[in-house]
């Protein structure tokens, strides 16, 4: 803090929303800027219910945070609309002026397009709505009267709250190896998700970045096609109770071990400056709902420990179960 970028350090769903909705309650973060688009879902679960976030920030659970959805972003009205009124955040959301829109019309190019199909898109057109913003010929949130009451200049006022030395977080979704730059191209997404580019939507320089929190989950996971080192199969997978589907798309995730040298490489790209550890509880069923490091048991230690060794930054955060307080806290 005060800037903090969340970038997530694989295929995403790494458990960033749990991460950050942990922050907002923690830390009282005064901003969360959600970037990229409505292709990403980021589930935050409090007091036994479960939010699966395409628009609005996963800092929502702290009522005093200003939510943004930044100039970079692809706005899709309709699922904006529905989840301000699912979390009640009106009058302290706001949507960039200059944000993009995503129209039915980009699903209806992503979903019958036969390329998308075998790259195995979310289907919510986001490829479709960046090639138009490319074009110069898109919408933007400025320009649509249902918006009216979101729209601001964000960028203004994020770095008038740095500034002013208030606590800003800079919400990536989906993870770096779906970057279009620096991922296993042509099976990603259609933006570079990687910090920089997070910290580039939001409108913020890269000197007033203060930590790059990248987020691991214990095992690796990928939805769609392309290439998953390690893969193992749905049977074993659901052995180990790693078997996971889609918080967007309901989709089954494919899934891997944890792969130390892809996190050493994804921890140095980003300038990783911090880690989280997500769902410890998954490798080691011992470790649910552990809120003490010397509650866990050697084993999960011992990989805590290689985890920081490999990518050569400390492990600040660690989830031990879905609530947005299973949660150990290294930081103090
Ligand atoms: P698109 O982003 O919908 O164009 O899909 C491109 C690839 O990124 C597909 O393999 C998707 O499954 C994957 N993808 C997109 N968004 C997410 C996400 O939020 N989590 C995980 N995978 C995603
Ligand atoms: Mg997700």
């Amino acid at each position: 803090m005060p800037c903090t970028v969340i970038v997530g350090a694989f295929w995403g769903d790494e458990g960033k929303g749990k991460i950050i909705s942990y922050l907002a309650l923690k830390d009282n973060l005064d901003f969360c800027v959600r970037t990229g688009s409505v292709n990403a879902a980021h589930t935050v679960w409090k007091d036994g219910k479960k939010y699966a976030l395409h628009m609005v920030p996963a800092a929502f659970l702290n009522e005093k945070s200003r939510l943004l959805i930044a100039a970079g972003a692809n706005v899709h009205v309709a699922k904006l609309l529905e989840e301000v009124s699912l979390t009640q955040v009106n009058g302290r959301i706001g949507v960039d002026q200059n944000a993009s829109i995503i129209e039915e019309k980009h699903s209806i190019q992503d979903k019958t397009s036969a390329f998308n199909k075998g790259i195995g898109t979310t289907g919510w057109g986001v490829g479709p709505a960046l090639e138009e913003r490319v074009r110069r010929t898109a919408k933007l949130a400025k320009n649509l009267p249902e918006l009216k009451q979101f729209v601001t200049d964000s960028v203004q006022e994020i770095n008038d709250g740095l500034d002013a030395g208030k606590k800003v977080l800079l919400e990536g979704t989906q993870g770096f190896m779906l970057s279009l730059y620096h991922g296993t191209y042509p099976y990603v997404t259609g933006r570079d998700t990687g910090a920089s580019a997070i910290a580039s939507e939001a409108g913020v320089g890269p000197t007033r970045v203060d930590e790059v929190l990248i987020v691991y989950k214990s095992f690796i996971t990928r939805v769609g096609a392309g290439p998953l080192p390690g893969e193992i199969s749905k049977e074993e997978a659901q052995t180990k109770g790693w078997f996971e589907t889609a918080a967007g798309t309901g989709r089954d995730r494919r899934s891997a071990p944890f792969d130390f040298d892809l996190a050493k490489k994804t921890a140095k790209i980003n300038g990783a400056t911090q880690a989280a550890v997500t769902k410890l509880d998954c490798m080691f069923p011992k470790c649910l709902s552990a809120r003490r490091y010397d509650d866990l048991p050697a084993e999960a230690r011992e990989f805590i420990k290689e985890v920081e060794k490999q990518a050569g930054v400390p492990v600040v955060l660690i989830g031990t179960g879905p609530d947005a307080l299973d949660i150990i806290d290294l930081r103090d």
